[in-house]
């Protein structure tokens, strides 16, 4: 629906006369065809990739285009979203190996798209050097994200700290509903695994985040 054309048309029938009447479509309407154009856009033969179009409840409520703010309700609803989202290893250990880490948080490897199919040519890397800058001394940063350089020296590396970063890292909307970090355990992106040996690399006072 065009929503305020009768407005229009009722205020100033005159004017509408003389100089055309514009009406523009709703938020809804102009969010609904933009996904149209966007979906109409991205043929994959593989159903797997074309599922990934499909929003989840928390990216629609971050995606609001009518009224940028979140509501408070929307806010809990997206934590709430998020600590649900969030599953732990089964070994109960949120600490791995910051020499893995070290290496995961440089690795920008994500999934493929070649000639239509997706291709997994390795692990998914973590991609936090793409927005954080990390070890200092390093050129290459990304500054989308605050710097993590002496992440550990200044939180320390309690199991308070191992746990926050644990879940920041694998759904960051639990600490800061819709921010620009991606969701990466959520999203499957990384597994758990994984997101334990991006928290030694952040907390370990032996990582060269630290030093
Ligand atoms: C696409 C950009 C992006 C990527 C990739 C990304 N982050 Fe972030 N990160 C951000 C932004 C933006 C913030 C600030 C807003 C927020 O807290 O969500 C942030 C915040 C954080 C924080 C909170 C900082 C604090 O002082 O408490 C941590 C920890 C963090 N990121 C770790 C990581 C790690 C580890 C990775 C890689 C596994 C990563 N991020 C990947 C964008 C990113």
């Amino acid at each position: 629906m065009r929503a305020g054309w009768w407005k229009c048309i009722a205020a100033s029938v005159p004017a509408a006369l003389a100089l055309g009447c514009a009406t523009f479509p709703d938020a809804a309407e102009t969010r609904a065809s933009a996904e149209k154009i966007v979906s109409a856009s991205f043929t994959a033969p593989s159903p797997q990739l074309l599922k990934r179009l499909e929003q989840d409840r928390a990216q629609r409520l971050c995606s609001k285009v009518e009224d940028a703010a979140l509501t408070q309700e929307e806010a809990a609803e997206v934590i709430e979203l998020a600590r649900t989202s969030i599953q732990y290893p089964a070994s109960g250990k949120l600490v791995g190996n910051w020499k893995i880490g070290e290496a995961l948080a440089h690795d920008g490897a994500g999934d493929r798209i070649a000639r239509g199919v997706l291709e997994k040519r390795k692990e998914n890397g973590g991609l936090c050097q793409n927005c954080h800058a990390l070890a200092r001394g390093e050129i290459n940063v990304g500054n989308v994200g605050p710097a993590l350089t002496g992440f550990g020296t200044k939180r320390g590396n309690s199991p308070e700290t191992a746990k926050y970063v644990y879940e920041k890292v694998y759904n960051s909307w639990l600490y800061f509903p819709c921010s620009n970090m991606p969701r990466l355990g959520a999203n499957k992106h990384l597994t758990s695994d994984q997101i334990t040996h991006l928290v030694a690399y952040l907390i370990d006072p032996q990582s060269p985040l630290n030093r």
